[in-house]
């Protein structure tokens, strides 16, 4: 019998509190008896014994199948006991279902396994949800670009309140990997190129899915993904070989898994590629050394879509019996997709080659997992008809992902203040083929969201306008192709109106999984539509749609403003006119630099200096480490982006203070509008025993600075962040002198010099 705050459970029978005495008084043994077939439990507070209790129930074969992650292609229409999925719930050879979308499907599925099979044990639901279930907020990228992690951990928190309560209980989230190649269309599920950065966005994406109590009915167990360094793939192609060191492993790729392991992260994902001849879904070396034993992680781990048996491709197995030997040995509890566990498990241990022990170990981590989700307590607490109604895409859930769509715009440009919009404006001219696409809006991994639901630029600025000003949208080209047909509509257009936003970028499906791309331009013909609209002398804005960094140099050289808006979710529309029309002052940074053009890919702020970096002072000497054909500077680098308003920066002061390191500055908002600026404080370590980044970002503050106002800002250090791992992986703070920068952006900054000891 397991007992919970709300409700007594005999074997597979729920019943509310309040009828739990009489119930118990009167039926208990009849109850046991009519509950037939279920194994009664008993649990502690910990769960501990009651896992105990089951574990020396189940059978090898129901371990096994608790191991086992299927994929559903959100089926479940008629007799779901009938499908495969539903014979292989039946038969206990399920722990985990991937993709149904539904309280119903799932209380459907679930009732399946709690009353036909043996132990009743309940299945764990999860889906990708990557940024929002219903209610779509940007994609992470853009939403890293608001350096406001209260916000991140708010549309984290929104979205677990909308999927807990259709029947969801796990998301595939947050993705950690940091990447300095545009080319991965991957970089849209992750918040850039900076490790510092990428640590506290994924402990504000655990806070948020997780809560303070993971047995509530509205909180997810997160799975930070993917372990490790996927975000490195060679020259940018997905699913790719990474050959790293482990200094630069240990340096920029792992902190942000181990920040989201320290804020109690329920479940880790591996991943696809190998680091170093090793596939990361048979690393020991991660999986058990660094994660368990030095990181102390307790949850349970789970393979990629099917990674175990990609080992064999990967050269390190002949068959899938060899994959499940190898990843299970490796310390991957849970299989997903691929069937090794299940159809290979039991002859391993048969043949003496895995042990039950290590068996055991996988099947307790995941049991814990839906102990402390409350999934023994009652099944279908997940699935809540009434909070469908009331916890979905409600008032305040829209609003929040309105101010996050204004939050995640970096503005990129904006000459002679072409930008805010007058309110005045009689005409506005939408030219582009992402002005009026809702599919689009929503970017890539969508859960739930409906596009139809999204708001285009379009509706977004007939919404701000109303009536009185004409708003007229046409095409121009295609995302892709070669068609110019629409181009004289599309300056016609132009001249007839008073302001023109042109609306260009990638399709949504064009970043994400398995989206590299080798051209990072505008796709198709859309600078020559940028090129022959501007030309119609109106004044115009570029707003783009992209899920990573685009080299969008040329639109650069041609157009007067560019806002950057990646693919904002259900209320990009809202959110960008906002925006557009000055309502919200834009304040994100960028969080992945831009190229010039991919042949300076990878790219990134905190760069090396090498032995021969440019010299201002010999401009023609060849010998220098730079290119024959481009400039070494990137098109717009991390830390920028513009404001409505002017901020200038002084009275910068770094000075030691006992063990501790006090920095200040005084930030004036100098323009004529309120505005926040994302102060940001960076610092290089001038000489070291190894070489250091010309500079690293080790801290910043949003703040909100109403005009003619000035705010002084201060940071406070200490050694240990300014330690860095050495080539025997310990991590220690070298004394010398350090160079503290701090500035609006990662290049435009004040200095000071200092000697830390
Ligand atoms: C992706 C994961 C995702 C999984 C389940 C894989 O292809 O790499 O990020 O969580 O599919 O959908």
């Amino acid at each position: 019998m397991i007992k919970s705050k709300n409700h007594i459970h005999f074997g597979n029978c729920i019943f509310p509190l309040n009828q739990q005495f009489i119930l118990s008084l009167v039926l208990f043994t009849g109850l046991l008896m009519a509950c037939g077939h279920k194994t009664e439990v008993a649990t502690d507070q910990k769960g501990e014994a009651f896992i105990d209790d089951l574990m020396d129930k189940m059978t090898l074969e129901e371990k096994i199948g608790q191991l086992n992650l299927v994929a559903s292609s959100d089926f479940i229409t008629g007799d779901f006991s009938a499908t495969d999925i539903g014979k292989k719930v039946r038969d206990g050879k399920v722990g985990a279902i991937l993709n149904i979308r539904s309280a119903e499907k799932i209380r459907t599925v679930q009732k399946t396994a709690i009353e036909e099979t043996r132990l009743g044990i309940p299945i764990l639901f999860g889906l990708d949800i990557i940024h929002g279930y219903k209610t779509i907020f940007p994609i992470p990228l853009g939403l890293s670009c608001s350096f406001d992690l209260d916000l991140i951990q708010k549309t984290a928190r929104i979205a677990a309140q909308e999927s807990s309560a259709d029947g969801l209980a796990w998301t595939y989230s947050p993705m950690v990997d940091v990447s300095r190649d545009p080319r991965w269309g991957r970089v849209a599920e992750g918040s850039g190129e900076d490790t510092y950065l990428g640590c506290l966005v994924a402990e504000a994406y655990v806070r948020g899915y997780q809560g303070d109590d993971l047995s509530a009915n509205n909180t997810l167990m997160a799975c930070v993904k993917h372990f490790a360094a996927y975000g490195d793939a060679e020259a940018g192609r997905e699913y790719n070989t990474v050959d790293m060191s482990k200094l630069t492993l240990f340096e920029y790729y792992l902190p942000p898994f181990q920040a989201a392991v320290d804020a109690g992260v329920g479940s880790l994902m591996t991943a696809f590629n190998e680091i170093s001849g090793v596939p990361s879904t048979s690393n020991p070396y991660l999986l058990r050394d660094l994660l368990r034993d030095q990181w102390g992680f307790e949850g349970f781990t789970v393979s990629d879509y099917t990674s175990i048996n990609e080992l064999i491709e990967h050269g390190v197995a002949t068959d899938t019996s060899q994959t499940a030997e190898l990843a299970m040995k490796a310390g991957v509890d849970m299989d997903m997709q691929g069937s090794a566990y299940l159809n290979h498990l039991k002859d391993l241990v048969d043949e003496g080659k895995v042990s039950v022990d290590l068996i055991d170990q996988a099947v307790r981590r995941i049991l814990e997992a839906k102990v402390k989700l409350g999934l023994f307590d009652d099944p279908y607490k997940y699935c809540d008809e009434k909070r469908l109604k009331t916890d979905i895409m409600n008032e305040e859930q829209l609003a929040a992902a309105r101010e996050s769509v204004a939050k995640s715009c970096v503005l990129l440009k904006n000459d002679n203040n072409l930008l805010p919009i007058q309110k005045d404006v009689r005409s506005i001219a939408i030219i582009g083929p992402l002005g009026n696409s809702k599919k689009d809006m929503l970017g890539n991994w969508m859960a739930a969201g409906e596009p139809e639901k999204a708001v285009t630029l379009l509706e977004g600025i007939k919404n701000k306008v109303g009536s009185d000003v004409r708003v007229q949208w046409t095409e121009g080209c295609k995302v892709n192709g070669t068609d110019k047909s629409g181009f004289t509509d599309a300056v016609n257009l132009a001249k007839q109106s008073d302001f023109i936003i042109l609306a260009l970028g990638e399709h949504g499906w064009m970043s994400g999984e398995a989206a590299s791309r080798t051209d990072i331009g505008l796709p198709g013909v859309q600078n020559d539509l940028a090129e022959a609209v501007i030309k119609a002398g109106k004044p115009t804005t570029v707003v783009l749609f992209n899920g990573r960094p685009l080299a969008v140099t040329k639109l650069d050289e041609i157009a007067p403003a560019i806002l950057e808006t990646w693919f904002g979710g259900t209320q990009a529309g809202n959110g960008i006119a906002d925006v557009l029309f000055g309502d919200y002052n834009p304040s994100g940074k960028l969080t992945m630099t831009f190229p010039r053009n991919v042949g300076q890919v990878p790219i990134y702020y905190n760069h090396k200096n090498t032995g021969r970096p440019i010299d201002p002072q010999r401009p023609g000497f060849k010998y220098l480490s730079k290119y024959i054909d481009s400039s070494n500077e990137p098109l717009y680098s991390f830390g920028y982006g513009l404001s409505y308003t002017t901020f200038k920066y002084d009275d910068f002061s770094v000075k030691v203070e006992a063990d501790q390191i006090k920095i200040g500055v005084n930030v004036a908002n100098t323009g004529d509008m309120d505005g926040e600026e994302v102060v940001q404080l960076y610092v290089q370590d001038k000489v070291g025993t190894i070489t250091r980044p010309v500079k690293e970002l080790k801290g910043f503050q949003k703040v909100m600075i109403k005009k003619g106002e000035s705010k002084i800002l201060n940071f406070t250090l200490i050694k240990d962040d300014l330690a860095f791992y050495h080539p025997d992986l310990s991590k220690s703070f070298e004394p010398g002198e350090f160079v503290f920068y701090v500035g609006g952006n990662s290049v435009e900054t004040l200095t000071e010099t200092l000697e830390v000891h």
